[in-house]
């Protein structure tokens, strides 16, 4: 299994703060942002990372995260010109992935699994692809996932204006090899993005796409509010373990 930190994009909802650097290097309490993700693919056993950066911040990622010896593990970098999107992470790490399947995390999602939900996951993960949902308030933000009464998920819709549920498709995604050949296939959304969601649905057309319940806490740090959230929420699970 190998892995894929996804750290691109222009931070736009977050300036001026990301005026200073990339938004995923921003500090959730005593760390920067990406050591959250980056600490959940090494708990689920991951040693093969590929970042991906906006070119005008790769400088800051090496300088942080250097070649990841430090972290036990070993990383690739790759730049990403645009942001055009969350499905073209398996174009540009096609080389990386290979034959290999691939859990790809967002750089500014939190999870804490304290059940070792994802990474009992990631090791029993053979083919298709896998997806977590966590029930939110505010739906339309996210990829939104409908059940059938035997919780069998039916379909995803990115942000849809009147959700069908309050479920939100959290962004970490475990697929097989076959994700390059879907990201590949798809064509840009009225946002001019390769949608994950797509991506996703291509599994689910399927019937390849396993969604389970996350069980822990999951934080999207892309508000000025939510990543408030994130500081407050590490600091005091911090002080609970000291
Ligand atoms: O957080 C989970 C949600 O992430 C999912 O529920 C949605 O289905 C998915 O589309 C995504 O929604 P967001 O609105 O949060 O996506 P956003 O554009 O904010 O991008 C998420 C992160 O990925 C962000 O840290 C920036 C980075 N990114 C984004 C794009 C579009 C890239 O590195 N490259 C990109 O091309």
């Amino acid at each position: 299994m190998k892995g894929i930190i996804l750290a691109g994009g222009n931070g736009t909802r977050l300036r001026p703060l990301t005026l200073v650097t990339s938004k995923q290097l921003l500090p959730v309490y005593d760390r920067p942002m990406i050591f959250y993700p980056l600490q959940t693919l090494v708990s689920a056993g991951i040693r093969n990372i590929l970042i991906i950066v906006a070119p005008d911040r790769a400088g800051d990622y090496l300088r942080v995260l250097g070649s990841g010896k430090e972290f036990g593990v070993k990383f690739t970098y790759e730049i990403q010109e645009r942001p055009e999107g969350l499905a073209q992470a398996f174009i540009i790490g096609e080389t990386f992935i290979g034959q290999d399947s691939v859990t790809m995390i967002l750089g500014d999602n939190l999870f804490f699994d304290e059940q070792g939900q994802i990474r009992t996951a990631v090791k029993s993960f053979t083919s298709g692809g896998q997806v977590f949902a966590k029930q939110v308030v505010d739906p339309q933000r996210y990829g939104v996932v409908e059940f059938n009464e035997q919780m069998v998920a039916t379909a995803i819709t990115e942000k849809p204006t009147a959700p069908r549920s309050s479920y939100a498709v959290t962004g970490l995604y475990i697929y097989d090899s076959q994700a390059v050949g879907f990201a590949k296939s798809l064509k840009p959304s009225a946002r001019g993005e390769l949608e994950i969601t797509d991506l996703n649905n291509r599994y689910l057309e399927r019937g390849q796409l396993e969604v389970q319940l996350f069980t822990g806490d999951w934080l999207d740090t892309g508000t000025f509010d939510a990543l408030l959230q994130a500081n407050v929420i590490t600091a005091e699970r911090a002080r609970r373990r000291a």
